[in-house]
């Protein structure tokens, strides 16, 4: 792991909180280039969270970020515009003008087309005269743009001399990393072409956040979750991802890629796999990355006909009448699935999974089912009213652990489920540094623990071509906006003797 995952103190402050180095290291200088730097990206998520590394006092003595996009503009414009987007968005704000006038010097603005040489051969310039007068080597492309123009930017480079296998210049792109398993074979095909996999850094965010860091932490730096953290003790897993807003202005997006694409391939499955992995050898990078992948290569490809029992695709109601939506798509805003992973520790274990738009609240959450009690003591007095143990492990909002478990109600003969709780408000205080900082951070100091490889996303990408592929001839359930998604879903579970478990009740509690 990096110099930046050391965990945060118990009882921290706000600005304590934040990733800090190990002693005696701290982040070497850089060059980062941000392609697309006048896109909402960058002004949301980018600059702010490399303003918060400068805060936190990670980032080294000397750096340059240089943001390129097309339309000409000078430094003092688009530093405007950064100190805007830090102002509204950074968890800093409101900015000290102190604090902002130290960060200033280190943004300028690059103007070049994505495909013109020219704007390549003078960046090149620049990043010379960086190295000679301040010895900046270290060399950070950041693709904040569409996916279409991962492998031309990446070309360019080459081109040039940027990069190329061996050098140690590190370029990171954003999701989604192709449209489809074929696409995304030919984009791994281009990029290794022009640099080594070590130096790629695929940008998954939701590996950025501090609630899916610490199911590492929770799985592994613990004895007690092991021995249980298999087929014997468990019945099933439940991860769901919830959106309560619809697709609102971003219809034209959305409609081009539905739910499958833009959260199963990539944060559902990472959740799936931290959840269901071995204990890696050690925390390299690779040794994580390695058993992650071994989880997804072991979920055998859905054939078409097992689609229509292990699957669900719906929309909400009026989603086809939403501004820039086709009024005939097959667009799913809703995704549900059964998937089973074929080795020793999951055999028979279903991981259910469940994503969706415009449902009645926003939560993530991975739930782990337990088996029912085997002794008919209880069960037969108290029959449906004894809960199976359930462990819940919540990613957002309000992040934290709690275990339910049965327990006899005061002064009756009854039982009731109760609750066990680590909450990381309560515990840590209600700061969460934000993944972007983190991400950022890793890239700069080159650790990819908590990106995605190649091969990660090839075997995602191969389950969902499976399931949408097996679309083609399905139905599209409908569900209420607001509610918990179609009834199909619900039906999906009660074929196999589960149900989804209620969210909700810990939070009404
Ligand atoms: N926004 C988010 O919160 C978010 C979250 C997750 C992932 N992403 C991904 O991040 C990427 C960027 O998203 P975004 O929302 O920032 O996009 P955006 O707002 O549409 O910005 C696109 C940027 O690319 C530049 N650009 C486009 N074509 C160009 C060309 N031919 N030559 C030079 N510059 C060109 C634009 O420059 P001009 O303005 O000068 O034309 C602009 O800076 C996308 O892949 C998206 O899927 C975004």
């Amino acid at each position: 792991m990096s110099p930046v995952a050391a965990p945060a103190k118990p009882k921290a402050t706000a600005s304590s909180a934040a990733p800090a180095p190990v002693p005696g290291k701290v982040l070497p200088p850089f060059v980062m280039v941000i392609f697309g730097a006048s896109g909402d990206l960058t002004s949301r998520k980018l600059v702010p969270a490399l303003f918060g590394l400068q805060h936190e006092g990670i980032l080294p003595k000397d750096y340059a970020i240089i943001g390129f996009a097309r339309r000409p503009k000078k430094d003092e414009e688009f530093r405007r515009e950064m100190k805007e987007g830090v102002d509204k968005f950074s968890r800093l704000r409101p900015v000290a003008s102190g604090e902002w006038d130290k960060f200033i010097p280190r943004l300028t603005y690059h103007q070049g087309n994505f495909d013109d040489p020219a704007a390549y051969a003078s960046l090149k310039k620049i990043l010379d005269d960086l190295a000679k007068t301040r010895g900046l080597t270290q060399h950070i492309f950041y693709l904040a743009t569409a996916p279409d123009y991962f492998a031309t930017v990446v070309q360019q480079l080459a081109k040039v001399g940027l990069v190329r296998p061996g050098l140690p210049a590190r370029v990171v792109v954003e999701k989604p990393f192709g449209n489809d398993l074929t696409s995304a074979r030919q984009l791994v095909d281009d990029l290794q072409a022009c640099l080594d996999e070590s130096n790629l850094f695929r940008i998954d965010h939701y590996l950025g956040k501090e609630t899916v860091q610490n199911l590492l932490y929770f799985r592994f730096a613990n004895s007690i979750w092991e021995p249980i953290w298999n087929s014997n003790l468990i019945d099933n897993v439940q991860i769901t991802v919830a959106e309560q807003e619809g697709v609102g202005t971003r219809g034209a997006f959305y409609d081009e890629v539905g739910a499958m694409r833009d959260m199963v391939q990539n944060h559902m499955m990472q959740l799936l796999a931290i959840t269901a992995m071995e204990p890696p050898a050690n925390l390299s990078s690779e040794s994580i990355r390695d058993e992650k992948v071994k989880v997804l290569r072991s979920i055998p490809t859905p054939k078409p006909e097992m689609i229509p029992a292990s699957t669900v695709r719906a929309q909400y109601e009026g989603y086809r009448q939403t501004d820039r939506v086709s009024p005939h798509t097959t667009t799913e805003t809703y995704a549900a699935l059964k998937v089973q992973i074929d080795n020793w520790r999951w055999s028979g274990v279903p991981f259910y999974l469940r994503t969706g738009k415009a449902l009645t609240t926003r939560a993530s959450e991975i739930v782990i089912v337990f088996r029912r009690p085997p002794a008919t003591l209880f069960r037969a007095e108290f029959g449906d009213l004894l809960h199976r143990n359930a462990m819940h492990i919540r990613l957002q909002p309000d992040e934290g652990v709690h275990l339910s478990f049965n327990a006899k109600r005061l002064g009756k003969s009854s039982v009731q489920p109760v609750d066990m709780e680590f909450c990381y408000a309560t515990e840590f205080g209600s700061y969460s540094p934000e993944a972007y900082e983190r991400l950022l951070g890793d890239a700069i100091y080159g650790d990819s623990t908590l990106f995605t490889r190649a091969d990660e996303v090839l075997e995602a990408w191969r389950l969902v071509d499976a399931v949408r592929h097996g679309w083609q001839d399905n139905p599209m359930a409908l569900y209420r906006q607001g509610s918990w998604g179609p009834r199909e879903s619900d039906l999906m579970l009660k074929a196999d003797g589960n149900n989804w478990i209620d969210l909700d009740a810990h939070a009404r509690a």
